[in-house]
Order: C-alpha cells, then sequence, then structure tokens
C-alpha cells in the first residue's frame, strides 16, 4: 500500500510513465492539503450533517456555525477528494466518509483523525530532530486534554485489528490470567477474555494514560474482568510466574532497543511455564528498500516523537530468546497495514 500520484487517461498515463508529472508538488502541498482538508472537516462535524440525507451549503454552513462562502471552498474541495458527492446543488457522503468517518460508523475512526492534529504538530518538529537528533519525548509532554484525544484516537485505530488479532492470537489453552503492557483503552484485553470466557486481564499503561482512558474502558462493561493498572513498563516489577498471556502492542516503537531487552526480560519472569508473550507492531522490513513508503515513513514518525522506531520480526524474537523463550513463526496482519505479531512461549521445563 502507497500514497502517490494516480494518472488518470491516455495523455497522463503518458506523462507519468515520462517522469514529466511533478511528484514532489503532489507529494508536499497536495497531500498537505488534502490531509488538513480531511481533518478540518471531521472536526468541524461537515461529515455528521449529511449522516442522514444530502444537504445544501447553507445548511451545512448554519449546523456546524461556519462562515458559509468558505465552508463551500471546503464541500467542494472534498468532492474533488472524493469524500463528497455534488448533485443538483445538494452534497452527499461518498462511501468512503459514511464508512470510516462517522462517529456511530462500526468503522469510525473518527478519533483517530481528530489525533492527527497532534501528529501535525509533532510531525512539524522533524527539522529540528533530525538537526540535533533529539526526540520530542510525546509521552512527556501531554496535557490532560491531549491524553484524552491521544487515548481515544488510540482506541478508534484499535478497532482496525482487534478482531484478527482476538482470531489470530495464539493464546493458551485454558489461559487465565493476561497482561496487556501500554494498553491504554484495554480493547485488545476485551476483545481476548469475550473470545476466552476463563481469561481476565490487567491493562498496564502510565498514570496519566489510565485517567484518560478508564471511561473508555468502563463502556465495554468487563467489571473486573479487564482492570487496569497504573505504572511505567520501563521500571514496573511485574512478578514471577503470573501470567498465562503477555500482550504488548504498539507498545516497543516508543522503546529504545535496550529498553525493550529489559521489558521483554521482565516478561519473560512473569509468564508461567507454557505462557506466551505477543508483541504486536508495526513491523519494519529488514531493509529500507524493502520497507516501502508507510514502514519507512513510519520508523521516521516514531523515531521522531520518542527516540525509538519500528523494529523487525527478526529483532523481536532476539528480544524473545535472550529472555529464555521460543518465538514462533511471525503472524502478519491482514487488516493493520504493515501490523504483525511475534509470538513467543515460555519453556515448560
Ligand atoms: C501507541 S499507544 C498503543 C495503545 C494500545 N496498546 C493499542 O495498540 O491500541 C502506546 C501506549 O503506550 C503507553 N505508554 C507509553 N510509554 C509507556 C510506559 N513507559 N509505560 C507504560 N505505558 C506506556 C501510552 O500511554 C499509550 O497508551
Amino acid at each position: 500500500m502507497r500514497l502517490g500520484a494516480i494518472p488518470r487517461g491516455v495523455v497522463e498515463r503518458i506523462a507519468f510513465a515520462l517522469g514529466l508529472v511533478p511528484t514532489p508538488l503532489l507529494d508536499s502541498i497536495i497531500a498537505l492539503l488534502l490531509a488538513r482538508t480531511v481533518m478540518v472537516a471531521t472536526r468541524l462535524g461537515v461529515f455528521e450533517t449529511m449522516a442522514g440525507q444530502p444537504r445544501r451549503v447553507e445548511d451545512i454552513a448554519e449546523q456546524c456555525q461556519t462562515a458559509p462562502a468558505a465552508t463551500h471552498k471546503l464541500l467542494d474541495a472534498l468532492v474533488g477528494a472524493g469524500y463528497l458527492r455534488l448533485r443538483g446543488g445538494l452534497y452527499s457522503l461518498a462511501p468512503v466518509a459514511r464508512r470510516w468517518l462517522l462517529k456511530d460508523s462500526p468503522w469510525s475512526l473518527h478519533d483517530a483523525i481528530l489525533m492527527q492534529f497532534m501528529d501535525e504538530q509533532f510531525i512539524a518538529q522533524m527539522e529540528s530532530f533530525v538537526r540535533t537528533g533529539a526526540p520530542i519525548e510525546i509521552h512527556e509532554h501531554m496535557t490532560p486534554e491531549t491524553w484524552e484525544i491521544y487515548q481515544r484516537g488510540m482506541r478508534s485505530g484499535a478497532r482496525l485489528a482487534t478482531p484478527e488479532v482476538a482470531l489470530r492470537l495464539p493464546a493458551p489453552r485454558d489461559a487465565r490470567a493476561m497482561l496487556d503492557i501500554g494498553g491504554s483503552h484495554g480493547y485488545y484485553s476485551v476483545a481476548l477474555c469475550r473470545r476466552h470466557p476463563e481469561l481476565r486481564a490487567t491493562v498496564l499503561d502510565l498514570p496519566e494514560a489510565v485517567t484518560a482512558a478508564a471511561p473508555l474502558l468502563a463502556r465495554e462493561g468487563m467489571g473486573d474482568r479487564v482492570v487496569h493498572r497504573a505504572d511505567n513498563a520501563l521500571t514496573a516489577d511485574l512478578g514471577h510466574d503470573e501470567y498465562d498471556l503477555i500482550l504488548i502492542a504498539n507498545l516497543v516503537h516508543h522503546f529504545t532497543a535496550a529498553q525493550n531487552r529489559d521489558l521483554v526480560l521482565r516478561c519473560a519472569r512473569a509468564l508461567r511455564p507454557g505462557g506466551r508473550l505477543v508483541i504486536g507492531e508495526v513491523v519494519r522490513p529488514e531493509t529500507p528498500q524493502t520497507a516501502g513508503q508507510i514502514g519507512a515513513l513510519t520508523d521516521l514518525y516514531f523515531a521522531l516523537t520518542s527516540a525509538g522506531g519500528t523494529w523487525s520480526f527478526a529483532e523481536m524474537a532476539d528480544w524473545q530468546r535472550s529472555a529464555g523463550l521460543r518465538p514462533r513463526r511471525p503472524i502478519r496482519l491482514v487488516t493493520g497495514p504493515g501490523g504483525g505479531l511475534q509470538v513467543a512461549e515460555k519453556p515448560r521445563s
């Protein structure tokens, strides 16, 4: 999967093949405009106004409390970008907006898109990161408000891969106790506990994250089967022989190799014999040439935001092996673009 120029018609295809299309301009100004247009329309509630029926620009502007002429420009930009349709002066939702951007859609990424206003501010600091090598360390500089946006955004994004993870993650038979490290909203634990009726889970995350994520977990109605623990994964005592299953989903990209080795070692101690450690991540292919656009850009993004970066299956398996676990063959996820599960088992003797 990649984002890029798609030529339309024979003339454009020929120009493209001849290298005459100024793709760097499309990759910069058009990509920036597209991103902001979708983000702003989402935050203003533009898509919600058309959830029930097509609408005129005046009605949309009134409902969103926006300026009619400027709203008109935004709506036309969304038609051009394929998010809206326009017929007889009435704007309506294209399938992509109805499926992914309405708050109540079962596939809604509404809150994940709102989180991108934070991402935008992080990405604006890329030049200074490359000049100085100093990452932003986002988790150290958040306010209660941004913690909430972040946790809701994570929950929204987790919707994509959770059903597949719950189905394909090889939990030990009769697993009863699970630890979900950096688990935020706890939705992976919720889905796994629903699939395995005997399972109970503890979701460990930073104290500020737990405060913001508690209402998201509460609305799942799992009671004391899925509970939060406020702690720091880098220093927490995870105990000995306590868990049948430990999940670390989308966390190791925030940490350095040394921090991850130490975390995996503590996880290995905390597992019961026969227990499994699952690292779920956006996986970095072995080389930049094979990483592709998304793999390579997300590696840069995580280095910028947290001093970490993405890791390959081989690197994660190496941490597990060094901790005395037995790595299994990696599982590539179909529903989480670039994502996979690196599973390892603690030997019984
Ligand atoms: C990218 S989110 C992933 C959330 C969830 N596991 C998921 O996949 O949707 C990373 C989470 O790790 C948490 N986190 C970051 N540093 C942490 C640390 N040192 N200890 C515990 N949690 C941490 C963040 O607060 C955040 O909730």
